[in-house]
This record gives C-alpha cells, structure tokens and sequence, in this order.
C-alpha cells in the first residue's frame, strides 16, 4: 500500500547519512531525482481512490520537504566542516606573532610636559584659553598701544567675519599664550600661580628657523610683595632642573609691552657648558626666555590693585626648548608626522 511505503520512508528520513558531497548528490538522486523513489510514489498517487487523495496527499508532500530538507542539512555540514578544515591547514599556531607597534610621544609634548612638571613643584598649576581670540586679551588689555607694529598683518592673522570681505575685525589667533594669563587675571583674584601652554600662531613665512605656528609656555606669579628676585629665583631653579644643575643663567634688560622692567633670559650653554661652540656661536650663552614685573597698567586693565599687588611673568618657546635638548635644528619636522623623526623619541 502507498501509505505504508510513504510512512515506510518517512520514518527512515532523518537517519539517512552522508560523507562527501558525492553522497549528498546519490541521496538526492534516489529520492528526488525524476527516477527517485519519491516521485516513483507521487505518479502511483494518482491511482489513488479520491476519498483518500487528501490525506495522502499531505502524507507524501510532508515526505517530500522532509527529504528535501534533509538533505539540504546533509550538505551545509559538510561545506562548514570543509571551511574549518580549511582554515586549521592555514593556520601557523607556531608562528611568531607581529609585535604591536607601540606608539611614540611627540618630542614637542614630552618638553611641554616636563617644563609643566617642574613649575607644578613650586606650586603653579595650568590654565587654558581659547587659540581664536580677540584683540582685547591678545593685545589691549596687554598695554599695546593701539598702533602697536604686532597688531600688524605681518605678525597676527587676523580672521575674517565674512569669508572673502577684509573688515576691520578684532577676531584673531593670538599670537602668544599671555591672552590666558589676561582671563586668568580678569576671573580670579591674587594670589596667581599659573602656567599657560599653549599653541600660538604668526604670520611668518615657513623655514627651517620660523613656522606660522609654535607652541609657548608661560607663566604668571601674582601676590603681594612678588619681587625681582622671586623671578629670578624661579628661572634659576627651571633652568637646573631642565637643563642639569650645573646651568647658569643671565637675564639682559629687554622690552615688552606687558612688562617693566623686562628682560630675555640667557642660560650657559648646555653643549659646551659655557666655553663656547658653534652651537652658542663661541658666546657661551643661549637665549631661552622672555620674562620681566607684571606691568601696573596690565594689573590696572585687569581689575587687580597695582599698589597692593605685584607680579612676575615669563613666556618661552617650547620648540626652542625641544631644540636645546634633542638638537633638532629644523622646526618643520615638528609639525610633518615623519616616523622616522618621531620614532627617535621611542625611548623617551
Ligand atoms: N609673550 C611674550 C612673547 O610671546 C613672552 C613673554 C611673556 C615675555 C611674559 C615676557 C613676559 O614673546
């Protein structure tokens, strides 16, 4: 009887077994194959007495997608069982892995951070400002006069309000980090110990000597009674812990706008160690700094009583810090990402 056959195979279907694809095909062939059994069983079907048409129609169809999915199982083992094999001959378990390529920190932020850690031990702790600024704590409030020749397209960029339309603006990349040491002084009251690193920018042509950016670090001391000597002591004290304890320093009388009296700071040479070299051009000496007293009129611009409080400032280039101590004598590798400069400062 067709119904015994049909529930005959049925009963066998999920046992049937396969080892290679050739198998899967000869399973596929017997059952579903225009000569397989089961479509053997759907031509004898249609002997079939109407009354009895509706169930074993059912029976045969389920046989059929039992089969059908069967030996679609059959075959998806198999590919998944042929991929992992696969993948285990070309595996090398033995082989040495690539050894992770550790990065390096800029030379530019390891001497940032440094000249931070050595001001942060007498008790200075840093402030930001924003790189766009205006005129009012770049320049005004730093006792420029209006006509001032750093104002001038030369030194600031200036930027424009509207793109393309050159208006009179006073919104501008300040061109020294002493715009954080205006805010710091307009938004806290003395006493002021802070450092203020940052990046600045001016209108310079790129060379080996001078970039349109660089990067400052200065510093602001305000209290009462804040003397020459309490400068002078503090960049002695830098300039040993930066440079060796051996490191002497000479402050020249200078001019800044910001301050009065002003001075650029000089240390011995840290290559020859003072005799005199190429380095230092036979002088002994190299120029680090520029520093001086807190201007009363800044004080003043600032809200901070001049007559009771008095202060010190001092702003150097970080490049030219860097340059003393790793003797890279061209700005522009700072800024051009070559790993091969970069990777000099794995160690460090
Ligand atoms: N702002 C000065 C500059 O950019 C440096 C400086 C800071 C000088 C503080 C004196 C005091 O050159």
């Amino acid at each position: 009887m067709l119904k015994d056959k049909i529930n005959g195979l049925l009963s066998q279907v999920n046992e049937l077994k396969a080892a290679n694809a050739e198998e899967v095909e000869a399973l596929r062939i017997k059952y579903l194959s225009k000569k397989g059994e089961i479509t053997a069983l759907f031509n004898e079907f249609r002997e079939v007495p109407n009354d009895q048409k509706r169930e074993i129609g059912q029976l045969l169809n389920q046989l059929r997608q039992q089969t059908e999915s069967r030996i679609n199982e059959l075959r998806e083992k198999l590919e998944i069982s042929n991929q992992q094999s696969a993948i285990s001959t070309q595996l090398d378990l033995t082989r040495t892995p690539d050894p992770i390529a550790l990065g390096t920190r800029h030379p530019l932020s390891l001497v940032r951070e440094e000249i931070e850690d050595i001001f942060s031990r007498i008790g200075f702790t840093i402030a930001q400002g924003p790189e766009v600024e205006d005129d009012k704590h770049v320049y005004g409030m730093l006792n420029f006069a209006p006509e001032h020749p750093a104002r001038d397209m030369q030194d600031t960029f200036f930027i424009e309000k509207e793109p393309g339309v050159q208006k009179p603006t006073d919104v501008l990349l300040r061109s020294h980090t002493s715009s954080v040491q205006t805010r710091v002084m307009t938004s806290q009251k003395p006493p002021i110990r802070v450092l203020c690193p940052g990046r600045v920018y001016r209108n310079e042509a790129i060379s080996a000597r001078a970039h349109c950016f660089f990067h400052q670090v200065e510093g602001l001391y305000i209290d009462k009674n804040v003397s020459f000597a309490d400068l002078r002591e503090a960049l002695l004290y830098f300039s040993k812990e930066m440079f060796g304890p051996e490191t002497k320093i000479r402050l020249r009388p200078s001019y800044f706008p910001f301050t009065e009296p002003s001075a650029e700071m000089d240390i011995s040479c840290n290559i020859c160690g003072g005799v005199g070299c190429s380095f230092c051009k036979g002088t002994g000496w190299v120029e680090i700094l520029g520093c001086g007293m807190v201007d009363p009129n800044v004080l003043e611009a600032c809200g901070i009583d001049s007559k009771v409080y008095s202060g010190f400032a001092f702003g150097m280039g970080v490049e030219r810090i860097t340059n003393l101590k790793y003797r890279v004598k061209d700005l522009r590798l700072f800024s051009e990402n070559d790993v091969r400069f970069l990777r000099q400062f794995e160690s460090c």
